[in-house]
């Protein structure tokens, strides 16, 4: 079946004004499929939907939300009125690195809210029409640090682990009504996520900063493993470090990663 019959008339993708989220919506609409854009910045939101509409002649809608709120759905399920959405993109989603301990926890509680209620609401809303209309697509992003656990980001590695299995479980159960579910799981990604997450790799030695893929090669990963495979995990050499990971004794040791955190987050490297 073509993109648009599959996946179509409308895509709503979440954290769309920034990152790998700004890159799907682009590479969604090349496929000719109109694109509802939900974040918090609606200026940004404004702005790319006159870009997308300008380079592929599909409509697109600006939805401002703040998805860690409680009751975010109404207002967004309003704003989009009778436009069918056949693929959901959830992607938006922040996490802070540091001593878990040193966070506030309102803080934390409202990243879980962003990072996991947020996706479990949409994909509960949206798969239910996909299921009715046995087509459609769901694409959840999680991250590597969804597979490796990850001290110094624990709570956010627990988070991504958390879509990633919703997001495989998700795959095997609503393939048998023709919708199709991935789990993403990027490495380091060129966006404002350091910036939120209080990392800077301006000092990381080259080898790690050449790690570091565009959020273009990352949404074009998902959309490739859409309609095939459970998980993705986008550039070679974090495929090599996810497999190595599954070899290792008890997966790759959280002492090492978090040698590795301390090393590549001198801030946060202080109690010893
Ligand atoms: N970058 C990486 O290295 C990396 C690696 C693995 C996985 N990921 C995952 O990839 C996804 C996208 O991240 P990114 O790298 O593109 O980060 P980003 O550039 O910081 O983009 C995050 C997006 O989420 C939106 N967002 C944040 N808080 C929100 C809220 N409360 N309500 C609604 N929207 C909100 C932001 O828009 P507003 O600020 O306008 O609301 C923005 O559009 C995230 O789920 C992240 O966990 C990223």
């Amino acid at each position: 079946m073509a993109f648009a019959d599959q996946y179509g008339p409308w895509a709503l993708v979440t954290g769309a004004s920034a990152g790998i989220g700004a890159e799907f919506a682009r590479q969604i609409a090349a496929r000719g499929v109109n694109v509802a854009l939900v974040a918090r910045r609606r200026e940004r939101l404004a702005a790319l939907g006159e870009e997308i509409e300008a380079r592929h002649g599909v409509r697109t809608l600006a939805i401002a939300a703040d998805l860690s709120e409680p009751d975010f759905l109404a207002p967004l399920t309003e704003a989009l009125g009778a436009r069918h959405v056949g693929l959901l993109v959830n992607n938006a989603g922040s996490g802070v690195t540091g001593e878990f301990l040193d966070h506030d926890l309102d803080d934390e509680l409202r990243m879980l809210a962003l990072n996991c209620r947020a996706p479990l609401i949409l994909a509960h809303h949206f798969g239910a029409r996909m299921r009715d209309d046995r087509r459609g697509g769901i694409i959840m992003l999680a991250s590597i640090a969804g597979i490796v656990p990850t001290p110094q980001f624990a709570h956010y590695s627990a988070t991504k682990a958390w879509n990633r299995y919703l997001g495989e479980g998700l795959h095997e159960e609503l393939a048998r009504d023709g919708v199709d579910v991935v789990s993403l799981c990027p490495g380091l990604t060129e966006s404002e996520f350091f910036e939120h997450a209080n990392v800077d790799p301006s000092g990381w030695p080259s080898p790690l900063r050449a790690s570091i893929m565009n959020a273009e090669d990352v949404a074009a990963a998902g959309l490739k493993g859409l309609g095939g495979k459970s998980q993705v995990v986008p550039g070679l050499s974090y495929r090599m470090l996810m497999r190595a990971s599954r070899l290792a004794p008890g997966g790759l040791s959280p002492w090492l990663v978090d040698r590795v955190m301390r090393f590549a987050l001198p801030s946060h490297s202080d109690r010893g």
